[in-house]
């Protein structure tokens, strides 16, 4: 099988993180004898640093050449002061826009060796595994329009969906539901936005065509407080892209740590992969960061541009392997002694090629 992949690095732990994932990648193509080539390209604020914007076009354009882009992380607190169509962010909103896939998926699963890592008793984490199938292109994030009159001291956003773009995420969130549980969490504030109003009935439209998924509407408000108490209530869970950004970072408080959670988003020309996690800046550099949700993220990418599932799963066995071990990155390390980035990520490798031989 060959790949052709784009690597967006980005900031701060961003290089340190990606190449751990891109390790994993390359023993997979050693060891199935397929070809998977790489092009590292410029994100972020190393981006406007060097070419003065977040995302160059040569960027772009490269991605749009790949069969997925693989990313780091971008944000840099040397931007803070920009307005944020101008802060590394935008380079990762416009290339999110560009690619096109709107449905961002975010595992959630909870690993028994790090039972005690969350502030969640053991027995409220158990089994848990979650899917967020967060709507990534539209939302507040992308709609028009939006300003901020300093002058006048008021800023405006809008939140803008229409049943269109509800139905495609709706539909990719009930088809992953009949792989899995066969459950459907959709979340809306539809007590109060006509936004939310439209989603849930368009989300009762699709739920029709998959009689075989349940579904129920939770309002996200009461959903940030059920995913905390009865997590293991949840297999897949939809929603828009504020709500989902907010639930499924809230949800790494059920992992222990937001350096486990990885991410694809599917559905446009190419795949576009990241994990969950920011650049952390202020570890950049000293072997804290934590590579496993890139690592898992690598995974996805198997999982969803290569359709090498058993590969996938070898990724994501060896780093429950590697847990069950006692391996900790200081994020995950509950003050004991832990290993480095590139530590960790050896340590899933050498997991790895004793499963894919
Ligand atoms: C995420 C991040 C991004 C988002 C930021 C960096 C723009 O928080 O991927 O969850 O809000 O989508
Ligand atoms: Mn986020």
């Amino acid at each position: 099988m060959k790949l052709k992949i784009a690597v967006l690095a980005g900031d701060g732990i961003g290089p340190e993180v990606t190449a751990e994932a891109t390790a994993v990648l390359r023993a997979v193509a050693a060891a199935g004898g397929h070809t998977f080539e790489y092009i590292e390209l410029p994100v972020g604020g190393t981006a406007i640093t060097n070419f003065g914007t977040p995302l160059p076009d040569k960027t772009l354009q490269e991605s749009l050449a790949c069969d997925a882009v693989l990313m780091g992380a971008v944000g840099d607190n040397k931007f803070n002061a920009l307005p944020p169509s101008e802060r590394p962010e935008a380079g990762l909103l416009k290339i999110r826009k560009e690619l096109g896939g709107f449905a961002n998926l975010r595992p959630s699963v909870a690993y028994p060796a790090l039972a005690e890592n969350s502030p969640l008793r053991a027995e409220v984490t158990k089994d848990v595994d979650i899917l967020f199938v967060r709507e990534l292109l539209g939302g507040l994030y992308f709609g028009e329009p939006r300003w901020w009159d300093k002058e006048k001291k008021l800023a405006h956003n809008t939140m803008v969906y229409s049943a269109d773009e509800v139905t495609r995420v709706a539909k990719v969130a009930f088809e992953l539901a009949q792989k899995r549980k066969k459950k459907v969490t959709s979340v809306d504030k539809a007590n109060v936005l006509e936004v939310s109003q439209l989603w849930r009935a368009t989300v009762d439209e699709v739920a029709k065509g998959y009689p075989d998924v349940k579904l129920e509407h939770q309002l996200v408000d009461s959903m940030a407080i059920h995913l905390m108490n009865i997590p293991r209530n949840f297999d897949v869970v939809l929603t828009e892209n504020l709500f989902g950004d907010i639930l499924s970072d809230e949800s790494g408080v059920i992992t222990g740590s937001l350096g486990m959670l990885p991410s694809a988003t599917i559905g446009g020309k190419v795949n576009l992969y990241e994990p969950v996690h920011g650049s952390a800046p202020d570890i950049a550099g000293t072997g804290k960061a934590n590579p496993l949700g890139a690592i898992l993220t690598a995974a996805m990418v198997l999982r969803h541009s290569g359709n090498l599932e058993a590969e996938a799963k070898a990724i994501e066995d060896s780093v429950t392997a590697v847990l069950d071990k006692g391996l900790r990155t200081a994020d995950i390390a509950r003050g004991a002694a832990f290993v480095k980035t590139g530590e960790m990520g050896k340590a899933v490798l050498d997991e790895l090629n004793t499963r894919l031989k």
